[in-house]
């Protein structure tokens, strides 16, 4: 795993690697085996085609770019609503600040009518991020059906409410910062139930990792996937949902896209009985999506949607025995 490539600088973790153009059988075995240690890693030959990709950053570039007058049409610091531009700088956080800016999409499955509420402009914004998502939530749902084949579950288990819930795509920018103790974007894990995402080639994704914080390097093309919150809970702890953050770059602004396969509102989050015995049993209580969503929504006032900062332990089962 990672052998292809040179020894990185100290600090640097080359992720595993999860190649889809393998069999089957030695795709799933990587990808829980990734899962069960680092809890990332990065997956290549995925067949999201360049120019998709390409694209996209294409467009974001251009998000960014715009005159602010055309991107705060779309600013809201309400963080219930589904599609809005934010600031991490802008929050009331008793003075913390992060030094990222989010264009946050969300849509139904099929997307269908859902674009409509996505920004007009640039112009093709709308045509290049359905593709986009597309090709991705299906790369991701292949991911899943994997993943499940190499653990003993159905190979439809996450089909049903687990992955069916709306789609989210952020669209993290963050500029270029002189201050090194200001963070883009503060440790969490993820909420949803898996991440998709691409990086930029400039660094700043950190993870945590036998309790220090490693910056990811990945291959050209690759996707860095992670789990979230609720894989975690489903594979009673067997899978990782690992904390990580972003820190800022005193040069170069830096951009990543991220889509998040997300559980319905109504789906019971709770481990899989496939996983469950005498000798291994559940550690977590069964919640819905949206308990979940809220015990594990951050205090801060107006803190990003899809993440959490620790309250990773909040619905575990704690042994009361003394
Ligand atoms: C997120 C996230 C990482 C990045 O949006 O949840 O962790 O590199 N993003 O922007
Ligand atoms: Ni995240």
């Amino acid at each position: 795993m990672g052998t292809l490539q040179a020894p990185l600088p100290e600090g640097f973790i080359s992720l595993p690697v999860v190649d889809f153009s393998l069999s089957r059988e030695e795709i799933s075995r990587a990808i829980v085996n990734a899962g069960k240690d680092i809890g990332f890693f990065q997956v290549i030959n995925h067949g999201v085609p360049k120019e998709v990709r390409r694209d996209m950053e294409a467009v974001c570039q251009e998000f960014f770019a715009m005159p602010a007058a055309d991107r705060d049409d779309f600013y809201s610091d309400d963080n219930l609503k589904p599609n809005r531009f934010f600031s991490g700088s802008t929050y009331k956080t008793g003075g913390t600040k992060f030094w990222f800016d989010c264009l946050r999409l969300s849509s139904t499955f099929p997307i269908g009518d859902s674009k409509n509420d996505w920004p007009e402009k640039p112009q093709k914004l709308r045509e290049i991020f359905e593709r986009f998502a597309v090709l991705t939530r299906g790369m991701g749902m292949e991911l899943l059906r994997l993943l499940s084949e190499g653990m003993g579950l159905r190979p439809d288990y996450f089909e049903g409410d687990l992955g069916r819930g709306n789609m989210t795509m952020n669209l993290n920018h963050y500029p270029v910062c002189q201050d090194p103790n200001t963070i883009g974007l503060p440790p969490h894990c993820d909420r949803n139930l898996l991440s998709l995402l691409i990086p930029s080639t400039v660094p700043g994704l950190q993870f945590s990792y036998k309790g220090s914080w490693f910056t990811v390097e990945t291959m050209p093309d690759a996707y860095i996937v992670n789990f979230g919150l609720p894989l975690e809970v489903v594979t009673n702890g067997m899978l990782k949902s690992i904390e990580h953050r972003v820190v800022t770059n005193p040069k170069e602004a830096r951009r990543s896209v991220g889509v998040f396969i997300t559980p319905t509102w109504d789906c019971l989050i709770s481990p899989a009985e496939e996983f469950l015995s005498k000798e291994n049993p559940a550690r977590y209580h069964a919640v819905t999506f949206r308990e979940f969503y809220d015990m594990h929504s951050v205090v801060k006032d107006g803190l990003s949607s899809v993440l959490t900062i620790s309250h990773k332990n909040s619905q575990e089962i704690v042994d009361t025995k003394i």
